[in-house]
């Protein structure tokens, strides 16, 4: 559909940018914190890089919300660290963990930003892992449950929207890169039981919001890659639909329909899987009803047919930013993914395709019917400061141009759109490639070799995305 004028964005659309704690915070041995497995991969597995200090956002809280507010932000996702809150088995409140996070949330309010809380972004405590067992064990779902049930209880007056797990799917899909296959003997069966207890978690979560949190919503962080059909010939739009099951519909369904859908239910007696659903987990899972759907969407993928004889190819994420590291996956007899010839691709081979924000919020408008916010979305490069003293991200500014003209677009058509939270405020650390990745709308001075100043320089994109939300997203 096109349309005679620019997108038009409801009045009361929140504008704002997103972060996690382990990739933002760094601190992560003060406060009470006590250490997470990712600090532990940071350390030792490249091209993951050192978490201990990161953007320092733990101690420059009130300064990048000060920045926040002049870059006029009416929202700002974030996520909290679970052994900030509970540092060990003992289970145990840290005040000093509630502290840090209510300064910030009161920061946020103070200045008119809703603060967005993911409860859980890939931080799993070390105490979960070696006292509980970690993902594999039925035992981290009271646990996880006990630390919501603190995070509601003692934010819940001031934060209305809150998200379960992080990119669930994206953690199953690749659980060696995110650490999540941690203790697994046969992973193609193990995440099957994992993504379960996952799925508990998150049912738990959504009821426990509901009854502690006056007025709170909640909502799932699916990592969206929508997926396209190499061409015409049908065999490729099977392989396109078996794609999007298994990386995506397979989890939405689930969290909107609060069942396992037939396609998996075949799958698993197919592979011989038992994903070990006892007796009264669906109960508690048909309960969970959640309130909206958030969304992280930052490419697009195309698939097409794979015959069972082809030789099976492991997904490689470009781990250097140098142009064509990016190796597509072949899973025989199900698809295979490949290259978009109509897309530009950012350094890490990451497809830059604006208009697959819009397919995916019609997609998800389509099969669910639930409002959406955008949480993750952005333009990861190898920025500097120029001589001037200043960070000329023009590439940037091109790149969320492009994506909120679709997110707007998708609103035209008729999906209800309540956000646009893009990655990120400051830079962070990637999970590919710490800080020589960056995505901030600020500069933080401090690299991967060397912790510098850690000053924050507003990038030219802060001052364009400024503009566009103080016009409520008319001035593009
Ligand atoms: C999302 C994650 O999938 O992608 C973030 O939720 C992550 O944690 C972001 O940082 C961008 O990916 P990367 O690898 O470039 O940091």
């Amino acid at each position: 559909m096109y349309y005679k004028t620019n997108p038009v964005f409801p009045d009361n659309f929140m504008w704002g940018a997103s972060s996690a704690a382990w990739q933002v915070e760094g601190a992560v041995s003060e406060g009470g914190r006590t250490p997470a497995i990712i600090d532990l991969n940071s350390k030792k597995k490249k091209p993951f890089t050192d978490n201990t200090i990161a953007a320092d956002h733990y101690h420059h809280y009130k300064e990048d919300v000060a920045l926040m507010a002049e870059c006029g932000f009416s929202s700002y996702r974030f996520s909290i660290s679970w052994s900030r809150i509970i540092p060990n088995e003992d289970g145990k409140v840290n005040a000093e963990g509630i502290l840090f996070y209510n300064n910030l949330i009161n920061e946020l309010v103070a200045n008119n930003i809703n603060p967005i809380v993911t409860l859980y972004h890939y931080d799993m405590p070390v105490w979960v892992d070696e006292k509980l067992g970690g993902w594999l064990n039925r035992d981290i779902i009271d646990a996880f449950d006990h630390y919501t049930r603190v995070c509601f209880s003692e934010f819940g007056d001031r934060v209305q929207y809150w998200h379960s797990l992080n990119e669930q799917n994206m953690q199953i899909c690749y659980g060696e890169w995110l650490g999540v296959d941690k203790g697994c003997t046969d992973w193609e069966k193990d995440k099957w039981k994992i993504n379960h207890i996952m799925n508990l978690c998150h049912a738990k979560a959504v009821i426990a919001c509901h009854e502690l949190v006056k007025g709170g919503k909640i909502g799932p962080v699916p990592g969206y890659v929508p997926i396209y059909p190499e061409s015409c010939k049908p065999e490729d739009q099977i392989a396109a639909m078996n794609a999007e099951e298994l990386t995506e519909k397979v989890w939405n369904d689930l969290y909107a329909h609060r069942e396992y859908n037939g396609f998996i239910k075949k799958f698993w007696k197919d592979h011989n899987i038992d994903p070990d659903i006892r007796p009264g987990d669906m109960e508690l899972i048909k309960q969970a009803k959640i309130d909206f759907f958030s969304l992280n969407c930052y490419r697009s993928n195309v698939a097409k047919d794979c015959k069972p004889n082809e030789n099976f190819t492991e997904l490689q994420l470009n781990k250097d930013g140098v142009k064509g590291g990016f190796i597509y996956p072949k899973y025989p007899g199900i698809y295979q993914l490949t290259s978009n010839p109509y897309v530009e691709t950012n350094d890490w081979d990451w497809e830059i395709d604006p208009i697959a924000m819009r397919y995916m919020l019609r997609y998800v408008w389509d099969h669910y019917q639930l409002p959406m916010m955008i949480t993750e979305n952005g333009f990861g490069a190898h920025d500097s400061v120029a001589e001037d003293g200043h960070i000329h991200d023009e590439e940037r500014i091109n790149f969320l141009r492009d994506q909120i003209y679709q997110v707007g677009m998708a609103i035209m058509d008729g999906c209800e759109v309540i956000a646009y939270n893009p990655w990120s405020f400051t830079d962070l650390l990637s999970t590919g490639n710490g800080m020589a990745k960056r995505y901030g709308l600020v500069y933080i001075n401090t690299t991967d070799e060397e912790v510098l100043d850690l000053k924050r320089i507003k990038k030219d994109s802060f001052d364009w995305y400024s503009k566009l939300i103080k016009s409520n997203g008319q001035n593009f």
